[in-house]
């Protein structure tokens, strides 16, 4: 963190740039999920910082969802699931590479005539199959996601094969997903989805669609997903 500290913008008031050095921190995984901040004195100390700075510095995180305090004096970092834009990963893998353990509560599992949307986005015809699974997806049981993922019964047969990851079984059939278009977008809970993932009607989510091929082009997936906007973080890297 003090390292990071250096590296931060000068201009910025102190508390900011310690701020932004924890932010950093957890983002690259130094501070893991989990792991437990010394106490405001000791920071201070360490860092030469007051304990004021420190402070509105740790109020800030903790407001944002990085740091959760226990009964006033345990700090902690938080759970928020960082997600790279840039890279196809499955939900599994999102949730494993935060140190949580992945995990999904089945609503359907069907093979069933593709919707007009499954249809455009799978590009087959009305009377094809496809394997549609609805499920609400947990990081340590807590529920932070529901997805309706379609996939053409050529490329699995049975909703039995897929236990917990579906890229799991899609890879053991020879046909993991190389690459992925997908669109994001803000959308208020449901009651249904507030049901599920255990929020209000009308709080923030972030719904994606995937459309996802294979390396010869053919579409092996399509899937629409609703996060919940407080533990889930799309990172997108730029550059000109
Ligand atoms: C992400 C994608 C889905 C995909 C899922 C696979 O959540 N948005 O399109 O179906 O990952 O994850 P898993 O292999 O854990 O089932």
């Amino acid at each position: 963190v003090s390292r990071e500290l250096e590296a931060t913008a000068l201009g910025l008031p102190l508390y900011k740039r310690l701020k932004a050095a924890i932010e950093t921190a957890i983002l690259s995984n130094v501070l893991k999920a989990g792991a437990v901040l010394p106490g405001e004195r000791v920071l201070a100390d360490t860092l030469q910082l007051s304990r004021v700075t420190v402070r509105k510095a740790l109020a800030l995180l903790e407001e944002e969802g990085f740091l959760n305090r226990r009964h006033g004096f345990k700090t902690e970092v938080g759970s928020r699931v960082e997600k790279s834009l840039a890279t196809l990963t499955s939900f599994s893998e999102d949730i494993i590479a935060r140190g949580l353990v992945p995990g999904c509560v089945w609503l359907s599992k069907q093979i069933s005539r593709p919707s007009p949307t499954e249809m455009m986005a799978l590009g087959v015809a009305g009377n094809s199959n496809v394997v549609r699974m609805k499920r609400i997806r947990t990081a340590d049981g807590v529920p932070i996601a529901v997805e309706i993922s379609a996939v053409p019964v050529r490329f699995l047969p049975s909703a039995e094969m897929v236990k917990d990851s579906l890229y799991d079984a899609l890879e053991a059939r020879g046909f993991l997903p190389q690459r992925a278009i997908q669109r994001m977008r803000s959308r208020a809970a449901s009651a249904e989805d507030a049901q599920h993932l255990h929020c209000d009607p009308g709080a923030p989510l972030l719904m994606t669609e995937r459309r996802c091929f294979l390396a010869d082009g053919q579409i092996v997936e399509y899937c629409e997903s609703r996060y919940k906007g407080d533990v889930y973080d799309f990172v997108f890297e730029l550059q000109r």
